[in-house]
C-alpha cells in the first residue's frame, strides 16, 4: 500500500504537476510541496511555473492569483473553501463607490483580495514589498488602499504619510495583544520580537521587525540572532526550526488560521487525481486584475 506522500509524488509525475504551498500550511503539505513561500514568492513562482498544472496549496485569493497569471494551465486548490476572510471584507462594488468618493486617487489593494477587487486597483503588494512598491508613489498622491487597514497603516508610518484606508483586518494577527508580546519577552529574554504587518499597531510597535512571512524566514536565516519569538501564524515555524537548525523559535501566541489548515494531503491526493477544484477566473476581470497584479511584479 504506497503511503499518500507516493501516491502524490506519481501523481504529480503524471500530470505534470508542481505543487506551491504557502508558510501556513500544515508541516506535512509544505513537506510535499515543491516550493514553499510567501504571497509574493508564490505569485513569482506561479507566473514562472514550468509545468501543466499547479496544485496550490493555501487560500483562495493566492490561487486566484496564480490561475491569472497563468491562463493556459490548470491550477487547482484542494479545498476550494479555504478563503480569506480578510479578502472578503470588502467587494468590488464597495471599492468602486469608494473610488467615485475620491476621484483623483490611485487605488492600491494588498494581494489578500478577491480578483474582483484587484480589478478595480491600479496595482497591488504583498507584505513582502509593499514598503517599495509604495514608496514609488509621490508623497502627496492621495491613495485609496484595502482592505488591510493595519499593513495600510504600517506602510504609511512608515513612508511619513497617510492613506485613504479600509477598515478590514486579518482575524488570526487581530488576536495578537501587545501583553503577549511583553510576556513572551519576559519568558525568553534577548529573543529578537518579529511580528507580521497584518498585526495591529501596538503590537508592531512591540516588535523588534515587521516582516512577511518570507521576509521572517529570510531574517532568521541571515541575522547573527540566534533565539526568536515569532508573531504569526503557527505554520511558519515548521519552516524556521527546518532551515535553522541551531536557533531557537518560540510562538508568540498560539495563532492558527483554519482556512490554511483545511488542505490536507488526503485533499492535495485527491485534487491530482480528479483534477478539480480548478480555479477559473471570468475572462474580463481576469485581465484587469492582471494589469494589478504586473505592476506590482514589474515593480521588483
Ligand atoms: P505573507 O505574504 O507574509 O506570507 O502573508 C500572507 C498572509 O495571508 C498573512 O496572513
Ligand atoms: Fe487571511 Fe489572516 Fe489567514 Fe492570512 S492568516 S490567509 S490574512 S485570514
Amino acid at each position: 500500500m504506497e503511503t499518500l506522500e507516493e501516491q502524490i509524488a506519481a501523481l504529480k509525475k503524471d500530470r505534470r504537476a508542481v505543487i506551491l504551498a504557502h508558510n501556513y500550511e500544515r508541516a506535512e503539505v509544505q513537506d510535499v510541496a515543491d516550493f514553499t513561500g510567501d504571497s509574493l514568492e508564490l505569485a513569482r513562482k506561479a507566473a514562472t511555473a514550468d509545468a501543466d498544472v499547479i496544485v496550490f496549496c493555501g487560500v483562495y485569493f493566492m490561487a486566484e492569483t496564480a490561475a491569472i497569471l497563468n491562463p493556459g494551465r490548470t491550477v487547482l486548490i484542494p479545498d476550494p473553501t479555504a478563503g480569506c476572510p480578510m479578502a472578503d471584507m470588502i467587494t468590488g462594488e464597495q471599492l468602486r463607490e469608494l473610488k467615485t468618493r475620491h476621484p483623483g486617487a490611485a487605488a492600491v489593494c494588498y494581494v489578500n483580495s478577491t480578483a474582483e477587487v484587484k480589478a478595480e486597483c491600479d496595482i497591488c503588494v504583498t507584505s513582502g514589498n509593499a514598503e517599495r512598491v509604495m514608496a514609488r508613489f509621490p508623497k502627496d498622491r492621495e491613495i485609496i488602499f484595502v482592505p488591510d487597514r493595519h499593513l495600510g497603516s504600517h506602510v504609511a508610518a512608515k513612508l511619513g504619510t497617510q492613506y485613504i484606508l479600509w477598515p478590514g483586518y486579518c482575524p488570526t494577527h487581530a488576536r495578537l495583544t501587545a501583553k503577549q508580546i511583553a510576556d513572551a519577552r519576559a519568558a525568553h529574554p534577548g529573543a529578537t520580537v518579529m511580528v507580521h504587518p497584518e498585526c495591529p499597531q501596538e503590537v508592531r510597535d512591540a516588535a523588534d521587525k515587521c516582516l512577511s512571512t518570507g521576509g521572517m524566514c529570510a531574517y532568521a536565516r541571515e541575522s547573527p540572532d540566534t533565539e526568536f519569538i515569532v508573531g504569526t501564524e503557527l505554520g511558519i515555524l515548521h519552516r524556521l526550526r527546518n532551515e535553522n537548525p541551531g536557533k531557537t523559535f518560540h510562538p508568540a501566541a498560539q495563532l492558527v488560521c483554519p482556512n490554511m489548515k483545511k488542505t490536507t494531503l488526503e485533499k492535495v491526493r485527491d485534487a491530482l487525481l480528479n483534477m478539480e477544484t480548478r480555479v477559473a477566473v471570468p475572462e474580463d476581470v481576469a485581465m484587469r486584475a492582471k494589469r494589478a497584479i504586473d505592476a506590482m511584479l514589474a515593480a521588483g
